[in-house]
């Protein structure tokens, strides 16, 4: 199964500045993922997004809003069109008209599966986030204390263990990290200071 795009251009330039509603973006994730826990990712991912373009790209509100969409929606299609992976939601945002930049950071979240290299910091910040989220939630779920003094030392060493959490990719982690330009250590510090935010 291919889940390559074959394309490198997403949406039209007319459409920047063009988003959804939060209440229209959440209707979509509620709608298309029937899966909780993918749910949950999405909104883990949406957070981190957000709080990265506020923090460290002193984005206003509306650009947050871009960050955190582009999250929230970027797995939208996997629960129940899993061939479709990707396809399905860029089509779907393109259909609404939505501003390019959201969906091009969705379209390159994934290169090695979807053959769209991210380009801007909000696409490789998407990349960045979306394996090791996950790979910190599932540490947290076997904590006694979940996220409370968690520490990198801590989450470094489930990453060195292969079984830990398996389907998330190590390579594509230390990509992300090289084409974001941070280290590694300071994406996982990120993510323990502010995935907690979200339940
Ligand atoms: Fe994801």
């Amino acid at each position: 199964m291919s889940l390559l795009l074959n394309k490198s251009t997403f949406g039209n330039s007319a459409n920047i500045g063009n988003v959804l509603s939060k209440a229209d973006a959440n209707n979509l994730l509620e709608e298309w993922v029937i899966n909780p826990k993918l749910q949950l990712h999405m909104r883990q991912v949406a957070h981190l997004m957000k709080s990265w373009a506020a923090e460290k790209e002193n984005a206003d509100e509306k650009i947050q809003w871009k960050w955190e969409m582009a999250g929230l929606l970027h797995d939208a299609d996997w629960d129940q069109w899993p061939e479709l992976h990707c396809k399905k939601i860029i089509e779907e945002l393109e259909n609404r008209n939505i501003d390019p930049e959201i969906i091009r950071a969705i379209a390159s979240h994934g290169p090695a599966h979807f053959g769209v290299e991210p380009e801007t910091k909000m696409d490789k910040m998407l990349y960045a986030f979306d394996e090791l989220s996950g790979l910190i939630h599932a540490y947290s779920l076997m904590r006694p204390n979940s996220y409370n003094a968690m520490d990198i030392k801590g989450v470094k060493k489930r990453l060195k263990e292969k079984s830990f959490a398996a389907n998330v990719s190590r390579e594509e982690i230390n990509d992300a990290c090289s084409k974001a330009s941070i280290s590694l250590d300071d994406l996982i510090d990120f993510i323990i200071q502010h995935q907690a935010e979200v339940e």
